[in-house]
């Protein structure tokens, strides 16, 4: 318990968690491969709920060639990333900050944004695009899901995580009560990614139609941006932050889950 935070960066360089390695996970690929990311993202492999398989796995499900994904991670150049620099070696009272200055608070301005532009469109187009109207009540039962969530997160788990963090030296008992907070949470993540799949079946991957008005146009923008920030908002709180709550996930349950993925 004394050594709940000490995360295990120094592992991010070791092979243990390199492309050499046929037992490295997904989502320790996407904190020490950087490059990886654009990958997984074009090949729909799910770094998020479902990061706890091995890449030869993950591609096995996908029908992809884990040879090839791995060259193709290997000869990526780094792109400009959403994850901020060496996220991992940032403290956890740090990360938890971060995640709320940036990540919670996008969610909650983006949310009446596209909630009103879906009004507008729907009310536009609905009656001859059902799918749309199908988006606005997924995206409605999202907002709802994620306000609740990051409230949970702000008020209770955060802070304990923090708690835990500034007495790590005197074995401060908050590690085990932490365990079935972070699991709820990761089980919110998945309901979450659930929906997001949804809207993004629904939209084709938001692919406008040709007859798409600028205010459909800016609708399916907005819809990818907020897919696109919430998978990174995830990754920051499963792959990185709740392990530095010394959380192992279930493995189990990630292997029943594709929530994330195409
Ligand atoms: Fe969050
Ligand atoms: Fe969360």
């Amino acid at each position: 318990m004394l050594n709940t935070f000490v995360y295990k960066q120094n592992n991010m360089s070791t092979f243990e968690n390199t492309l050499d390695n046929p037992g490295v996970t997904v989502a320790a690929l996407a904190v020490s491969h950087p490059a990886a990311l654009s990958v997984f993202t074009k090949y729909n492999i799910d770094y998020c709920c479902g990061g706890n398989r091995s890449l030869e796995e993950a591609c096995l499900r996908a029908g992809l060639n884990p040879d090839k994904i791995r060259e193709e991670i290997f000869s990526s150049p780094a792109q400009p990333s959403s994850i901020p620099m060496r996220a991992e070696q940032w403290s956890a009272a740090l990360l938890a900050d971060y995640i709320v200055q940036n990540h919670h608070e996008y969610v909650r301005r983006a949310i009446p944004e596209i909630e009103a532009l879906l009004e507008k469109v729907c009310a536009a187009h609905g009656n001859d695009n059902l799918w749309l109207l199908n988006i606005q009540q997924d995206f409605s039962d999202l907002a709802e899901e994620l306000l609740n969530h990051m409230n949970k997160e702000e008020v209770a788990l955060f802070p304990a995580i923090k708690r835990m963090e500034a007495h790590q030296d005197s074995g401060h008992p908050l590690a085990d009560t932490l365990q079935a907070p972070i699991t709820m949470m990761e089980q919110e993540h998945v309901i979450a990614g659930d929906l997001m799949k949804s809207i993004r079946g629904l939209s084709s991957h938001y692919t406008v139609p040709e007859f798409a008005c600028p205010t459909y146009r800016v609708t399916y923008q907005k819809l990818k941006e907020f897919d696109d920030d919430l998978m990174t908002h995830v990754h920051l709180e499963n792959n990185i932050l709740f392990r530095k709550a010394g959380h192992v996930c279930n493995h189990q349950d990630n292997l029943a889950n594709d929530q994330f993925t195409n």
